[in-house]
């Protein structure tokens, strides 16, 4: 039996500028600045100088035509990072499991570089390099953060799940990722923690 939503919905197309991940339609999901990172890099200090002496700088944006949020549909959306350091750390997003952690991620890149680091509550560690062309799968029960290697272009990403997937931050501020992506003087570094 059809749930009513999706019996209502038309098929659509979206055209996407790929070099910027502009999407027409598109509502701003989702706005991250640096003092919305508090607690996740490993200098807090320099995010704190970036916060007050650095204007508070944009991290990243999250742009999506919505559709209903239920199992069955495919929520779908523009990831775009920023290229910056903290410190030494590169631009990274939050990271979240799913909040129905049985649905996976499709990540494909459209622009720019830069790593997914993935786990799993169970203490599996992944670090997939993101570059223009590539898709990173994200299978159920691996939570996700991207980070940001470029020193000047932003890391453009479309993303697919599942529409009942949900975001959970959890325990990702206090216990991040088993690793972290540093830029040592112009040399990129994935270190474990
Ligand atoms: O669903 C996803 O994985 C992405 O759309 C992310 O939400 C996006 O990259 C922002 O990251 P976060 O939700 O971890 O702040
Ligand atoms: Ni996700």
């Amino acid at each position: 039996m059809t749930e009513p939503t999706q019996a209502a919905m038309q098929p659509f197309t979206v055209d996407i500028d790929t070099a910027t991940g502009a999407m027409p339609g598109a509502r701003n999901r989702l706005v991250r600045r640096a003092s919305d990172l508090k607690g996740y890099y490993a200098d807090g200090a320099a995010l704190e100088r970036l916060i007050t002496e650095g204007d508070d700088p944009l991290h990243y944006e999250v742009f999506e035509v919505p559709v209903p949020e239920e199992a069955g549909q495919l929520m779908y959306c523009i990831s775009k990072l920023q290229a910056g350091r903290v410190g030494d750390e590169c631009f990274m997003t939050k990271g979240h499991y799913h909040t129905v952690e049985s649905t996976a991620e499709i990540y494909i890149c459209l622009q720019g570089e830069g790593y997914m680091l993935m786990k799993t509550r169970d203490g599996q560690s992944s670090c997939e390099r993101m570059a223009k062309g590539r898709m990173v799968y994200v299978p159920p029960f691996w939570a996700h953060r991207s980070a940001n290697t470029s020193a000047t272009e932003p890391l453009v990403s479309f993303c697919v799940y599942p529409g009942d997937a949900g975001h959970n931050y959890g325990d990702i501020q206090t216990q991040g990722f088993p690793v972290r992506v540093f830029d040592r003087d112009g040399r990129i570094s994935v270190e474990e923690c």
